[in-house]
């Protein structure tokens, strides 16, 4: 009997360190989205102000959509951030995944991240690299 309540305590113990790693896991590993980002880098750069086909990222979460300076946004972008959108963890996600379905008329030329997994990373990275 106390074997056993031993044994729940152990398992407890265990299953609270799983928990603590999963969550370590939805916060990212930047350094496996700077891979990620590579995908990005032909149209993108995050550590400066500079456009390229794409708009810098820099500073990007937190920004409407379609307000970098300087970059001509296609007119779906433009509406998108009027209507609302703003960048966060969630609407990005949503957009990396599938920019077309997210922003309708985007003229951003990318398929999207079907792996979860390298989105959450690669937000990671964007967190630590686009200040
Ligand atoms: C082939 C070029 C290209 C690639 C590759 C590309 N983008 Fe873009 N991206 C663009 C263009 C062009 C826009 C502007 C879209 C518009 O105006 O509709 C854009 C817009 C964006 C925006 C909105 C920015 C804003 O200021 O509103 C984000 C965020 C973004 N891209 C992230 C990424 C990330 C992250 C990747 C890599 C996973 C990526 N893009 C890959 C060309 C690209």
């Amino acid at each position: 009997m106390q074997y056993s309540v031993l044994l729940i305590g152990v398992s407890v113990a265990i299953l609270g360190a799983v928990g603590a790693s999963a969550q370590e896991g939805n916060a990212g590993d930047a350094a496996a989205g700077a891979t990620v980002f590579k995908k990005c880098t032909a149209c993108h750069v995050v550590d400066s102000d500079k456009n390229k086909i794409g708009p810098s990222l820099q500073g990007v979460i937190g920004r409407t959509a379609g307000t970098h300076p300087g970059f001509r946004y296609s007119p779906a972008m433009v509406k998108a951030g009027e209507e609302g959108l703003v960048w966060d963890d969630a609407s990005l996600r949503d957009y990396l995944h599938s920019p077309r379905a997210k922003v309708k008329g985007t003229k951003m030329a990318f398929a999207g991240l079907k792996d979860d997994t390298d989105i959450t990373n690669l937000l990671a990275y964007l967190k630590e690299n686009s200040q």
